[in-house]
């Protein structure tokens, strides 16, 4: 009884080990490698230089390649694994990515590089991705965002940037970004070269914090339209020329809160700009009373004010610089029973809280 059921388990077994033989031989894995099958595949600290392309089985759906001691991505170095949907990069030592490094991938969807000396996001680093929908680039040391980084990634919904030291972002360093719902930015931005966002249609919700600006001219943020939430917070924003938001139309939400800012010029936000509901409040002066403040001659708003709609505030009240002003303010307060806030030319030096949350409706 058992001699005939062991036979008849290894008649059976047996061709399929033969098969499964007759595949291994057929199908490689790179030595560095775990085939966990011939769609996933990990070569996690492998010790690998470069891309050990032609061991690749071309079914490899997701790849991870970290830790590894990758230091350039060359141009196509990835070119003909068209089945490619995941693929991690992190922990290696890489400092350059050259253009078109992921050339070649059609059905790549998410790309991570974290954790690497990276320094610079050069042009056309993922151009030819256009079915990528995900590129998380945080942990690593980027300064600067080249123009046309991103060119071509049309699909794009997530852009994690965040935990870098970025100083400057370049001219359109975003075109092409027409997907992208969510951006994330890290602190420290220091330089926005005009048009930098130009391009970047229908981000869903776009953050800038603590950046250090000398000014925001009609250029810096030209292009950015249709932003569900766009916040400015935590930053040092220099002077706020009176061109500064004409570009900026669409928005559902527009905050700018918690700045300092040395100067307001102008800023011409009007109904034509169809922003939903736009609130300015500095900070983080919002101690005392209306009279201290008023006593001080501060172009301070007490914190009573804050949230109120703007044809409720009594502009009297609230304005005190060391400026006639009078001028403007009976222009916001004409305009704001209108639901429309323009201020021209006015000059703030010493403010630090002033606080509007006006809704259009
Ligand atoms: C990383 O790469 C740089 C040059 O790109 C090289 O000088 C350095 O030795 C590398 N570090 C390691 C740990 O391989
Ligand atoms: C994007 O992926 C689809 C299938 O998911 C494929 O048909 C198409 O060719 C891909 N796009 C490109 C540019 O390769
Ligand atoms: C205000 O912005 C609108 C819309 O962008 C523009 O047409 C207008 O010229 C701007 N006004 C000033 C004074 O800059
Ligand atoms: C606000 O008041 C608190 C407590 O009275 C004080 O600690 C803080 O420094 C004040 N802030 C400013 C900006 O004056
Ligand atoms: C400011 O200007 C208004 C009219 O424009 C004038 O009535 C007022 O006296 C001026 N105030 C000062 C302090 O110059």
């Amino acid at each position: 009884m058992h001699t005939g059921f062991i036979t008849a388990c290894v008649l059976i077994l047996f061709p399929t080990l033969a098969t499964l033989n007759l595949m291994e031989t057929k199908l490689s894995c790179p030595p560095e490698c775990i085939c966990l099958s011939q769609t996933q595949i990990l070569c996690n600290s492998g010790g690998l230089k470069d891309v050990p392309l032609k061991l690749l089985p071309i079914t490899v759906e997701h790849l991870s390649l970290t830790k590894n001691q990758f230091s350039v991505i060359r141009s196509d170095c990835f070119s003909g694994l068209k089945y490619l949907k995941k693929l991690s990069l992190d922990g290696n030592n890489i400092s350059v990515i050259k253009p078109f490094a992921f050339r070649g991938l059609p059905r790549l969807r998410e790309l991570s590089i974290q954790q690497t000396p990276l320094m610079t996001v050069p042009r056309f680093a993922f151009a030819g991705l256009q079915n990528i929908t995900s590129i998380i680039l945080s942990h690593n040391r980027i300064k600067q965002v080249e123009s046309y980084a991103f060119a071509g990634t049309t699909n794009l919904k997530v852009l994690v940037l965040t935990n870098n030291p970025i100083v400057k972002l370049e001219s359109h360093a975003f075109s092409g970004l027409i997907s992208v719902d969510k951006l994330s930015f890290p602190s420290g931005i220091r330089v926005i070269e005009p048009d930098a966002f130009n391009g970047l249609d229908t981000v869903n919700h776009l953050k800038l914090s603590f950046m250090d600006l000398p000014r925001i001219e009609e250029s810096t943020f030209r292009g950015l339209t249709n932003v569900e939430v766009f916040s400015i917070q935590e930053s040092d924003l220099g002077t706020i020329e009176s061109e500064a938001f004409n570009c900026v139309t669409n928005i559902k939400m527009f905050f700018v809160i918690n700045n300092k800012i040395d100067s307001i010029e102008g800023m011409n936000i009007t109904q034509e700009h169809n922003v939903g509901v736009l609130k300015f409040q500095e900070g983080p002066l919002a101690n005392g009373s209306v009279s201290k403040f008023m006593s001080e001659n501060y172009c301070i708003s007490p914190l009573e004010m804050n949230g109120k709609p703007m044809n409720q505030l009594d502009f009297d009240s609230i304005i005190r610089c060391p400026y006639n002003v009078s001028e403007e303010i009976g222009e916001i307060a004409s305009n704001a029973s209108k639901g429309v806030l323009t201020v021209n030319t006015l000059i703030l030096n010493m403010f630090y809280v002033i606080l509007f949350m006006i809704k259009y409706t």
